[in-house]
């Protein structure tokens, strides 16, 4: 059997890595550029069908899909209304260590520091502590 010009032999096991296919610049100008806009509504109708599948694709894709998506949403919002998060003074490059998901190798050190009652309410302005965690 021949699949995208591949032979593939009988009884052979086949991966898909979301990884790789998320940094292939066929489909993603840019790729390794932190870019949330790249999933801006008008942009993310340019991603080509199956070329962005966090949650899988096909009869067994993800059905905490939109839920998953919402709650990080809220979450990172909400941390963001009131915490400014930042790489720890010595916090290396991070190194990625493939396991059942992603995750930065040793942890990833940053500070938090608290934002005022002012900049929750959107007025810009900031004060509060630093407070080191991992
Ligand atoms: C960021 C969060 C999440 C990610 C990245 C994620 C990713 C995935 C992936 C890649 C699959 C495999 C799809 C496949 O086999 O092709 C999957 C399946 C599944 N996920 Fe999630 N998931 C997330 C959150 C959730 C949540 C919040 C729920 C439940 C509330 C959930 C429930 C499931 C279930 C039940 C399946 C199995 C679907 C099936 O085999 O028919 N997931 N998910």
């Amino acid at each position: 059997m021949a699949l995208g010009g591949y032979k593939i032999a009988k009884g052979c096991w086949i991966s898909v890595f979301p990884f790789v296919t998320h940094r292939d610049p066929r489909f993603f100008e840019n790729p390794e550029q932190f870019d949330p806009e790249r999933f801006a509504d008008d942009r993310a109708e340019q991603i080509p069908p199956y070329a962005y599948f966090p949650f899988g694709a096909g009869p067994h894709v993800c059905i905490g899909n939109t839920f998953a998506i919402m709650e990080m949403t809220l979450v990172v919002s909400t941390i963001l209304q009131r915490f400014r998060v930042a790489l720890a003074p010595g916090q290396r490059e991070v190194e990625p260590v493939p396991d059942v998901v992603i995750r930065p190798k040793g942890g990833l050190r940053v500070t938090v520091s608290k934002r005022s009652a002012f900049a929750v309410a959107g007025t810009g302005k900031e004060g509060g502590h630093n407070t080191e965690v991992r």
